[in-house]
């Protein structure tokens, strides 16, 4: 198999939506498949498809799919900020590098276009995107409390979380990585 990144489109917002639904499926019910969907509307691919990117993975009978995506822009407020909204990889092909591939070749045309730092923010009990986020290097920004995402093995995870971010009861972490920093490499 292999990954090849491509720019996303307008076009590509059904596959999209699509794929959010069907790759969470399992995790989530069907509604809650279809609301998360939602926080994906069209206009992002309308007015950020430049910024967002596509893995498209080829078989080995030839066969192109798209193995994940990456929906970001460049802040219009926020001079120095890049901003990842959404980022998903196919169950099966997860573990494979293809998110931070995606990640890197995001930071690469924000530090060209002259960003400083990359935010992005998820729900604090998602517990793989806090991982996968440490892992490229991202900090946690201090919220107002502090919650433990323990593992089963009962070891302690404290995770910093803004309480009603998005609203109430909308608790968010949020990160922050700063370009040129070895986590972007
Ligand atoms: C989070 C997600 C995008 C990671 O995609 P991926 O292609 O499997 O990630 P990668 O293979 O590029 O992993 C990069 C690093 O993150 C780590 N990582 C990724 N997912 C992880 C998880 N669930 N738990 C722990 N670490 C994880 C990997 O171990 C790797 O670190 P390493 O190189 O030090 O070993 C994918 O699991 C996903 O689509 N999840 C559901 C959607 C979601 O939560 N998106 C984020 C919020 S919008």
């Amino acid at each position: 198999m292999t990954i090849t990144l491509r720019q996303a489109l307008t076009s590509d917002h059904p596959v999209m939506v699509g794929s959010v639904q069907r790759w969470w499926g399992d995790s989530r019910t069907p509604e809650q498949a279809r609301e998360l969907s939602l926080l994906l509307p069209k206009l992002f691919l309308q007015h950020f498809a430049g910024t967002s990117l596509v893995a498209l993975a080829e078989d080995d009978d030839g066969t192109e799919t798209v193995a994940g995506f990456l929906v970001g822009f460049h802040s219009a407020d926020q001079p120095d900020v890049a901003y990842i909204h959404f980022v998903g990889v196919d169950p099966q092909r997860r573990g494979l590098g293809i998110a931070r591939t995606l990640y890197r070749q995001f930071f690469a045309a924000a530090e060209r276009a002259g960003k400083l730092v990359v935010h992005a923010v998820t729900s604090p009990g998602n517990t793989g995107s806090i991982a996968f986020h440490r892992a490229l290097g991202f900090r946690l920004l201090p919220g107002d409390r502090t919650v433990d995402n323990a593992d089963d093995t009962g070891n302690t995870d404290d995770v910093t979380v803004h309480s009603d971010y998005d609203g109430e009861g909308q608790d968010r972490v949020c990160f922050e990585l700063a370009l040129g920093s070895p986590g972007d490499r």
